[in-house]
């Protein structure tokens, strides 16, 4: 049988972490007299924690000194981590553990390529570490979505040429990476948002085994 790489996104497609990434974001913002909407959030998806507070600060108009930075980061961790802390295995996606499964038994290549320094700490809650062989987060990039880094990082690890992986990313700028690192995206969330990826489907759900297998033929 044909290997392939399968590399993941972690927050929002293993898990639904964006609620809690905008709830920490948004109690931080309003704590500084910035505004914070769902529609702001969405652009904070897939970028990491030191973009997404200077984008929040340019909404605001704000300026603030390096060390007002790095304590507004350290207290939106500390918040984000408060909820993390609570997870467990009823917070994976649907359907999630059923691919994960399937590709392991399989003996495909399964690794994650996400932008959170917080990756080990989620995977350990909800009790899927041991389904990755490889395991990259925002410790081991230098550069971010849409850079391809990430994928790239991945594919080496699981010992695969960038064009037989597949990503699964629920972001535009992670749809981005895997197109430039030449890898079959597939979007999880709007089709209209994740135009630019290979294929798109609503969540996991809605991914048949018949799908993937033919992914690993491919
Ligand atoms: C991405 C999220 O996966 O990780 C972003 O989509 C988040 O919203 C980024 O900012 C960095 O995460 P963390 O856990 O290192 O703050
Ligand atoms: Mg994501």
């Amino acid at each position: 049988m044909n290997t392939k790489g399968f590399i993941f996104d972690l927050d929002g497609v293993i898990v639904d972490t964006a609620k809690y990434h905008f709830l920490a974001w948004k109690k931080l913002a309003n704590s500084i007299d910035v505004d914070f909407t769902e529609t702001q959030n969405e652009q904070l998806k897939g970028v990491s924690r030191v973009k997404s507070l200077e984008k929040i600060l340019s909404w605001g108009n704000k300026t603030i000194s390096e060390d007002e930075f790095m304590a507004l980061m350290a207290k939106k961790n500390d918040d984000y981590l408060s909820y993390i802390d609570k997870m467990g295995e009823s917070e994976i996606l649907p359907d999630v553990p059923k691919i994960l499964n399937h590709l392991n038994e399989n003996n495909q290549g399964v690794a994650l390529g996400s932008a959170s320094k917080n990756a080990r700490k989620i995977l350990q809650k909800v009790n899927l570490i041991s389904n990755f062989q490889a395991i990259v987060d925002g410790n081991d990039v230098s550069k971010a979505k849409p850079d391809p880094e990430v994928f790239l990082i991945g594919a080496k690890a699981l010992n695969q040429k960038p064009e037989n992986c597949i990503v699964f990313e629920d972001s535009v700028a992670g749809v981005q990476a895997a197109n430039n690192a030449d890898m079959i995206s597939i979007g999880i969330g709007d089709k209209t948002v994740l135009s630019e990826a290979d294929y798109v489907f609503k969540d996991f759900t809605e991914i048949s085994i018949e799908f993937i297998e033919e992914l690993i033929k491919k």
